[in-house]
């Protein structure tokens, strides 16, 4: 990994140079083993030259039973790469077993191919590539989540990519969680990447994925029962609120709004998602006018971001924490919930 970062100082968007960790992508691929054999693998965001995503997949393409590995690189036309590369364009890599003697393959052995494009996973090459492909695996660029996934989807691939967690509530990503389209994959919240200049920077990422993996059948153990204290209903969608995942009452037969890291232990057999608070999706039931923020410092000012989520309706205000009033009313809003029912309820 030594020319990481000359060979990506020139590259657009730097939230978006993070580089995934190979002991972050051996922990996630463990668990799909039976999805790989002989199937075309395509990372499309990845110089093989520095990606641990085309060193996992070489070193383990007999293993996993491999027909291909394809790997596309990006490279900003508009930046000077001139100045850094020997190379205009991106290149492709593609990968189709032993070839040296039962070696482990590098990318010089095995040769790359320039790209007549830029390597955008948008790019007519790109989709070429995309459409030859079974799985497509990568971290993508954080910027373009939703385009990206948006592709994946139109073009029916199977896939597993890292993105931000806070994208589920994005309006264009949350309907495909909804329909069953997207889940979260098994390694826990957060992950540490690399940067250009060699910083590990630790981002709320999470793995995504349309394969089927075991956890997705295990069912979440519950334990409470509801009561109208502990889970007040919201003043502006007809759901109560659960502020703990693990606090999901065993025996409401209603909708319930639950935090959005309710979807690292949904089982679709023991849920039925619903909606959303944030992006909303046709379920808030009422508009608030105007409202008075008031910090907790004190600090008032008008705001209008009441009706950017599910809110609660106090008798008096909060101890600590911001809330608002509506002419006489105090609310406290809360952060984005993932609406739910339960499928299966114990009463
Ligand atoms: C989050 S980084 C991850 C890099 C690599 N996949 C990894 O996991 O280490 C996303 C990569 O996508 C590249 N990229 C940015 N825009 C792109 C585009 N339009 N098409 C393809 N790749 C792009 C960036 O240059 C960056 O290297």
């Amino acid at each position: 990994m030594t020319n990481r970062s000359n060979l990506t100082q020139a590259k657009s968007n730097k939230n978006d140079e993070f580089y995934t960790q190979l002991i972050d992508i051996e922990n996630e691929l463990k668990h799909y083993k039976d999805h790989f054999k002989d199937k075309v693998v395509y990372c499309n965001a990845d110089d093989p030259r520095v990606s641990n995503f085309f060193h996992y997949f070489s070193y383990n393409f007999e293993y996993l039973g491999l027909k291909k590995l394809i790997t596309t690189c990006y490279q900003n036309q508009e930046m000077d790469l001139f100045s850094m590369h020997d190379r205009e364009n991106a290149i492709a890599l593609i990968y189709e077993g032993e070839k040296d003697n039962g070696r482990v393959p590098t990318v010089e052995n095995i040769g790359v191919i320039e790209l007549k494009g830029d390597g955008d996973f948008r790019s007519p090459e790109a989709i070429e590539f995309l459409k030859e492909a079974d799985i497509v695996v990568t971290n993508p660029p954080f910027s373009l989540f939703r385009e990206y996934v948006a592709q994946l989807v139109e073009y029916k691939k199977d896939f597993l990519i890292i993105g931000n967690f806070n994208s589920v509530t994005y309006k264009e990503v949350f309907p495909l969680i909804k329909e069953d389209k997207i889940w979260t994959g098994v390694s826990p919240r957060s992950m540490k990447f690399e940067t250009p200049e060699g910083e590990i920077k630790t981002v709320n990422a999470k793995w995504f994925t349309n394969l089927d993996i075991k956890k997705r059948h295990e069912e979440m153990i519950l334990y409470k029962k509801y009561n109208d204290d502990d889970y007040p209903e919201f003043d502006n969608c007809n759901a109560i609120n659960v502020d703990k995942t693990n606090e999901i009452p065993m025996d409401y037969e209603g909708v319930m709004g639950v935090p959005i890291t309710f979807l690292e232990s949904y089982n679709p057999k023991q849920f039925e998602i619903v909606g959303i608070t944030k992006t909303w999706d046709d379920f808030a039931s009422k508009i608030y006018p105007r409202q008075i923020q008031v910090s907790s410092n004190g600090r008032k000012s008008e705001v209008t971001k009441l009706n950017d989520g599910g809110v609660i309706r106090l008798e008096k205000p909060p101890e600590k924490g911001t809330y608002y009033l509506v002419d006489d009313e105090i609310f406290i809003q809360k952060y984005a919930r993932i609406l739910i029912k339960n499928k299966k309820v114990v009463k």
